[in-house]
């Protein structure tokens, strides 16, 4: 296979995948997005002027054609659905969408002669831990069907580095948050599941926020995740592809910034940020959701180099609140 600049970017219209995609050009790649839009937004491919194919990644025909037109040297696979709560009542569509039509795509890649495969995995992997910070060398043991989908593709990955020399760079996310700094790009799901744009909008519309359970072993009883900036998850991204191109091998890396933010903490530097008011309304737990998720990101930042730009949670609100604003005018 060559070794052009050129990435295939699957679920490029989605949050973290556009942002991938528009680092990965400021980097000097070239990027090429395919995107069956189920879920993604053509808006954010329109904001990065890079090309787009709409199709699905488990439509081998399709993905192939793509594959011979641009001859990309790695992938970077961001397509996937993503809702914890969503999987526990609909686990047929995560199995479906996240691992069958992903072995697809895998197949696709192979038969390209493609070396290179970076994968969105997550946190969600690990199930309920048993320590935080959490280590890639941690019990893998998901507690929800999203969880155990993108776990499924991450032990496949090993096969198809033993048996076709697929080398590939596993990422698991903790909380993505916040937007591009340029403002051109940002979080735009709908239906939109997640705690910090939900609580920007509570803010904006004076609506009540539903915190979901107060009653974990936590200091304030609800929830504490490690928010991270989407933007250092994707320059961690571009870290693995290098990491690749240098002829390293396969490894799998957390991040996070290795801080936890509990809900409540959250609502309260959404208060900060706006200067309005979030009301709240605790309501029962939210199936699916462990208590405590914190990155070990040690990995990270000792083999690849990261260093988060974002290490503070208002910083993080106050770009997710920029791009709010300018979504909503
Ligand atoms: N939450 C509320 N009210 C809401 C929405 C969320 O209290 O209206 C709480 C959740 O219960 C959770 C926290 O806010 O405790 C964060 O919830 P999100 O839905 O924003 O994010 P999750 O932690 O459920 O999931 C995210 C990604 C997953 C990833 C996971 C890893 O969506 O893909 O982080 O930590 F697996």
């Amino acid at each position: 296979m060559n070794s052009s600049s050129t990435v295939l970017v699957t679920g490029g219209a989605g949050y973290i995948g556009s942002q991938a995609a528009l680092d990965l050009k400021r980097a000097g790649y070239k990027p090429v997005i395919i995107d069956d839009l189920s879920r993604g937004n053509k808006q954010l491919v329109d904001a990065l002027d890079v090309p787009f194919h709409q199709g699905s990644i488990g439509d081998e025909n399709f993905v192939s054609d793509v594959i011979s037109k641009y001859k990309p040297s790695a992938v970077m696979h961001f397509a996937a659905f993503t809702y914890v709560g969503e999987s526990v009542k609909e686990p047929q569509i995560y199995y479906h969408n996240n691992v069958l039509a992903t072995l697809g795509l895998l197949r696709s890649v192979v038969n390209a002669g493609i070396k290179r495969f970076i994968f969105s995995s997550t946190a969600a992997t690990y199930g309920l831990p048993e320590q935080n910070p959490i280590t890639e060398e941690a019990v893998q043991k998901p507690i929800n069907p999203y969880g155990l989908s993108k776990f499924f593709v991450e032990k496949s990955l090993a096969d198809f580095d033993h048996a076709f020399g697929l080398k590939s760079v596993i990422f698991r996310y903790f909380n993505a948050s916040g937007a591009d700094r340029s403002g051109l790009i940002g979080e735009l799901h709908d239906p939109e599941t997640h705690l910090i744009p939900l609580a920007l909008d509570a803010a904006y519309q004076k609506t009540a926020m539903k915190v979901f359970g107060n009653d974990y072993a936590t200091p304030d009883g609800t929830c504490i995740r490690d928010y991270v900036h989407v933007a250092d998850i994707s320059q961690a991204h571009l870290l693995g592809l290098q990491w690749l191109e240098q002829g390293n091998l396969s490894e799998s890396f957390n991040i996070g910034t290795g801080k936890g933010n509990s809900v409540l903490e959250v609502l309260d530097g959404v208060e900060s940020i706006t200067g309005m008011e979030v009301k709240r309304e605790f309501v029962d737990r939210r199936a699916g959701d462990p208590p405590s998720l914190v990155a070990s990101n040690e990995k990270l930042t000792s083999m690849l180099s990261w260093k988060a730009e974002y290490t503070d949670l208002v910083d993080i609100i106050s770009t997710a609140w920029n791009w709010f604003q300018k979504t909503n005018n």
